[in-house]
């Protein structure tokens, strides 16, 4: 290995690449401290032409690449895995990736580095005027890179779309050397395979992202922020539906169980958002559009919708920061509680309510099957999109038996084993119960194409399988 770390810091410069043990696993565990595995260094390239140098270089030594952004991921896709096959790897941060080109205001674009931070983006948008579509609590670490590889969603999903929706152009390494992509900001451009839609939610499988053009939304600032108390999810579901009748440009709706509420309270200091307390609370952003003159027009049009009687509207900036921050820091305040399974699956809107009713008994059972302690379990997520995040405190981190039984039952009721976060390193083992067989042979079919030596991020997004076929393959 000490050949490779002397070649990359030819390659990155010797300030770029960190061997330190104790550094170097930083970089190795993940923001949850669940998945935390081992490399031989880190290096941060600081152009897209080193980073394919230092891909050849990792290649020319048998060392597996681990592409990182911010290290906001939650499903252990950003580090390298626990237990090695042998073979080194090594971490390719792109945190020097931070160009931040000037805003095209005719194409209502940008051109931003891999490593550029969700934060740094959406205030370059604003100062020219304009937005950037994708939100998330994580914005001040979460990248442009990272971003893409997980087709990040978040709380304006509902309004712009997922990260997918975002993205024009852009430009990746891959497993080879080869520089693919373009900047152009083409949309109307088709000359084939759309490469750039392949690479966003690969999870760092496919190639390293090294730039990418991404759309821009004119500003839409938010009229009124609502939060209402339900009887839970089926009644938050219902009022949304009944909501987006009157009112069609929601910026965000969002939903919090009561024991995510209660946490995120006591954690923050924070007083009760309701005259009561409630199951579950609905949380609403509404855009000021040029069809509505005034939040009183908002007013008018809510009173037609039925809210119920224990709801709060916030119309002025602070009082809207205010009821976020009971959804804003639920992530926060969970971690402080201990090291929760988070389960992060997609389920059709209308079906929610089945899937939560079953919820508590599933993880229940899983829990108690496994010899644990009762769970505590908190629900939320972002509800308009059909996405949640379960959260599961008691059982052991290792324990992978509620993730599972959770998935199952997301699966069960016609969603998605992973939403937002993707597979990472945790959901391998249960991407066929919501995707077909014939899916998972195809997404293989790529992998192996653009990477067969399986050099970038082994062991993630892909079940086993691939690492036995490719043994396989070898033997033979
Ligand atoms: P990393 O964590 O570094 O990497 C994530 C994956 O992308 C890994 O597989 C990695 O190998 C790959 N990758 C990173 N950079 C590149 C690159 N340049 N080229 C190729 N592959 C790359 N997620 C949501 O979707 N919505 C939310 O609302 C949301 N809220 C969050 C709130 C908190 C408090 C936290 C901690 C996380 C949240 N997340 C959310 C999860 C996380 O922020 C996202 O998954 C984000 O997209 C990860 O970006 P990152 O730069 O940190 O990527
Ligand atoms: C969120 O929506 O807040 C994030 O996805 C983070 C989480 O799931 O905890
Ligand atoms: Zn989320």
């Amino acid at each position: 290995m000490g050949n490779l770390v002397a070649d990359l810091r030819a390659i990155a410069g010797p300030a770029h690449v960190l061997a330190d043990p104790d550094v170097v696993a930083g970089y190795a565990t993940d923001w949850t401290r669940r998945y935390t595995g081992s490399a031989s260094c880190v290096v941060s390239p600081g152009t897209t032409a080193q980073i394919a140098e230092a891909i050849q270089a990792c290649a020319g030594y048998g060392a597996r690449v681990i592409p990182q952004g911010g290290n906001t991921g939650l499903v252990g896709g950003s580090i390298p895995p626990a237990q090695s096959d042998g073979a080194d790897c090594v971490i390719l941060s792109t945190k020097r990736l931070t160009a931040l080109c000037p805003v095209d205001p005719r194409s209502r674009q940008v051109t931003a580095g891999a490593g550029v931070t969700i934060a740094r983006l959406a205030d370059h948008a604003a100062a020219a005027g304009l937005r950037y579509g994708v939100d998330l609590a994580s914005r001040d670490s979460a990248t442009v890179g990272g971003t893409i590889a997980t087709n990040a969603g978040g709380i304006h999903t509902i309004r712009y779309g997922p990260t997918r929706s975002q993205v024009a152009g852009l430009i990746a390494v891959l497993a080879d050397g080869s520089v693919v992509g373009s900047l152009s900001g083409l949309t109307a451009g088709s000359t084939g395979f759309d490469l750039a839609q392949l690479l966003v939610g690969s999870e760092g499988t496919l190639a390293v992202i090294t730039e990418a053009r991404l759309a821009l939304r004119p500003p839409e600032p938010a009229a009124a922020v609502l939060i209402a108390g339900t009887t839970g999810i089926a009644a938050a579901t219902e009022l949304l539906a009944h909501i987006r009748e009157v009112i069609p440009d929601l910026l965000a709706a969002e939903y919090i169980d009561a024991a995510g509420l209660a946490l995120v309270r006591d954690v923050a200091g924070l007083a009760p958002p309701t005259a009561d307390p409630h199951e579950g609370y609905l949380l609403v952003e509404i855009a000021a559009t040029a069809g509505v003159p005034d939040p009183d027009a908002y007013l008018q049009r809510l009173d037609t919708v039925g809210l119920p009687a224990d709801t709060v509207v916030a119309l002025d900036a602070n009082a809207m920061a205010a009821l976020w921050s009971y959804r804003e820091r639920i992530t926060e305040a969970i971690a402080t509680i201990g090291m929760p399974h988070k389960i992060d699956v997609a389920v059709p809107i209308p079906a929610l309510g089945a899937f939560c009713a079953d919820l508590e008994g599933v993880v229940r059972d899983a829990v108690h099957g496994h010899g644990n302690s009762e769970p505590r379990l908190i629900v939320f997520g972002h509800l308009g999109v059909g996405n949640l995040h379960v959260n599961v405190l008691g059982p052991d981190p290792a324990d992978t038996g509620v993730d599972e039984a959770v998935a199952r039952l997301a699966a069960s009721h016609g969603g998605s084993v992973a939403a937002e976060h993707g597979i990472g390193r945790a959901k391998t083992g249960w991407l066929a119960f919501s995707s077909l067989a014939a899916d998972v042979d195809a997404m293989r079919s790529i992998k192996t194409a653009l990477d067969p030596a399986g050099l970038l991020n082994p062991g993630v997004l892909f079940p086993p399988e691939i690492q036995q076929q490719r043994a396989t393959t070898r033997t033979v």
